[in-house]
């Protein structure tokens, strides 16, 4: 079902992380700015062999440096990913079966697909993190007063359809805790944690 949303959902992806379209009223106060700082953040991650699993639009894979290559299991993700970032190489694959070699890479990143597993596609998806690179790097979205940590949301695209999402969002130091390693950097809506 996730994978059909995000498939449908490819050309209107970005207006979440830019406000536009369905979330031109959404209030988000600060997120623009919350977004161009974890966007340096990223950017600031040393040059790597870098697989960006669940890649997306290539919005954030855009920041990645070194040599970069993102994968995704949607042909539209992928193909606005190749223009927006054109330094990049990309494949169609299953994150939680990854088409690569132990140890190919040095860092595995992820924005935005960790927080969508629940507990045996987690563990499966870390498996492979691990088998396939030295060190994960994980995007989310931090939870704030009020929310419930985990929920199936109820998503609706532009075309009137409506989707079924489950959902994570996470207290910064309990993810880098679960996942062993460290919060590399939180804001107000963001949480980016490295572990080995
Ligand atoms: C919320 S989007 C995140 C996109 C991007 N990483 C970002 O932060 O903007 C989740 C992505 O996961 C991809 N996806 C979902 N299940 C997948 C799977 N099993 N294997 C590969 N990609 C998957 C979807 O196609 C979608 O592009």
């Amino acid at each position: 079902m996730v994978k059909a949303y995000y498939e449908a959902r490819a050309r209107e992806y970005d207006d979440w992380w830019l406000g536009h379209g369905l979330y031109d009223e959404y209030p988000r106060p600060g997120w623009d700015a919350a977004r161009t700082e974890l966007e340096g953040w990223i950017a600031g991650l040393p040059p790597a062999r870098t697989l960006d699993v669940a890649c997306g639009t290539g919005f954030m894979t855009r920041h990645l440096r070194g040599e970069v290559t993102g994968l995704d299991q949607s042909v539209g993700m992928l193909e606005v990913a190749s223009e927006q970032a054109p330094h990049a190489e990309f494949v169609q694959g299953d994150a939680l079966d990854l088409p690569f070699e132990d140890g190919s890479f040095d860092r595995l990143f992820t924005s935005y697909f960790y927080c969508h597993l629940e507990e045996e596609g987690r563990q499966r998806f870390l498996a492979e993190a691990r088998r396939v690179a030295r060190e994960l790097v994980i995007v989310g979205t931090v939870l704030r007063d009020g929310a419930q940590p985990q929920r199936w949301e109820e998503r609706k695209l532009k075309d009137g359809t409506r989707w079924q999402v489950y959902k994570r969002v996470f207290v910064p130091a309990e993810l880098a805790e679960e996942l062993g390693g460290r919060v590399l950097h939180e804001n107000h809506y963001f949480v980016m944690v490295a572990a080995p």
